[in-house]
């Protein structure tokens, strides 16, 4: 879903920036629907040196055919975008600190073309906390039905307490709002997980 609304928003000559990219399959599911003729820059930021090297293994090895740059960056110590046409946060702003989350989406917003989009992805805490209850169990069915065993779902589980701290989808839309974005539209949710796409 993410790839195709990248293609959406890619214009021309700009730069399409995915903040926490990781080992960049966004990138890669991304090229899937822009075509090729098309001359954008992927710019791939995250704080980890390892999946950056990865990341890079990865595009070299498949010939990545877009332009790409790979920039080692903390995002709480705040970041410029130039030309940028589509900015991806994936899973990743629950991941900065929650003094930081404002300044780093309205420097999205003020980084962005005109029409140009914010797509954010994040867990999210449910509306009430029986929802958030069920929404986080099917979840953790869905991991063990994958055949995660019960040991990784609980290493996993206390590595990010206190690492992940989620918003609720409002607040993440007030987040939204309060930095500029005035048309934004939810086009994913799945239990404690929502996708959103805002327009600039
Ligand atoms: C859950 S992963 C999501 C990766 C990717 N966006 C995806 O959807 O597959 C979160 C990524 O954000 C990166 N990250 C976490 N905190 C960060 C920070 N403060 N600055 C930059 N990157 C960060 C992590 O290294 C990791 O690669």
């Amino acid at each position: 879903m993410t790839g195709e609304l990248i293609a959406d928003f890619a214009t021309p000559g700009s730069n399409i920036y995915d903040l926490g990219c990781s080992t960049c399959n966004t990138f890669r599911a991304a090229a899937h629907f822009i075509a090729p003729g098309i001359t954008v820059r992927f710019i791939g930021i995250d704080s980890s040196p390892e999946m950056l090297d990865k990341a890079t293994a990865k595009l070299k090895a498949e010939k990545f055919p877009f332009d790409f740059e790979l920039r080692q960056a903390d995002l709480n110590e705040g970041m410029n975008f130039e030309n940028a046409s589509v900015v991806i946060l994936t899973l990743t702003l629950q991941f900065v600190r929650p003094l930081n989350r404002e300044r780093l989406v309205r420097s999205v917003y003020n980084g962005l073309n005109d029409n140009g989009c914010l797509i954010l992805v994040e867990k999210v805490l449910g509306e009430d906390t029986l929802f958030n209850r069920l929404f986080i169990q099917h979840y953790y069915e869905m991991k063990r039905r994958n055949g995660y065993s019960e040991m990784e779902i609980v290493q996993k589980r206390e590595a990010l307490e206190n690492v992940l701290i989620p918003y609720r989808l409002q607040e993440n839309k007030q987040l939204l709002r309060d930095a500029g974005f005035t048309k934004f539209d939810t086009f994913f949710k799945w239990h404690n997980f929502s996708g959103m796409i805002a327009l600039k």
